[in-house]
């Protein structure tokens, strides 16, 4: 992927709903590993955009996330 499309590539929005609100980038391709954590306290938010090395995000406690798909609550209900 080159740097326009990383710049193009699709983004997410989370805000954090409580303290400690984990992001975790997983690798692209056959591996899947973590590959980057970030913590989020409540009223942070963080944009975040899938590149050529994440393929997969994943979100541990309770946050809004915001995607091109809808908004997705954490909460379950
Ligand atoms: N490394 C995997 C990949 O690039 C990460 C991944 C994306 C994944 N979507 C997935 C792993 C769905 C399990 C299920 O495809």
């Amino acid at each position: 992927m080159d740097v326009r499309n990383e710049v193009q590539a699709e983004y997410i929005a989370v805000k954090a709903l409580e303290n400690g609100v984990t992001i975790i980038g997983l690798t692209r391709g056959k591996d899947t590993r973590f590959h980057h954590t970030e913590k989020l306290d409540r009223g942070e938010v963080m944009i975040a955009q899938f590149t050529e090395d994440t393929s997969a995000i994943k979100i541990r406690g309770h946050a809004v996330i915001y995607t091109k798909h809808g908004i997705i609550d954490t909460i379950v209900e």
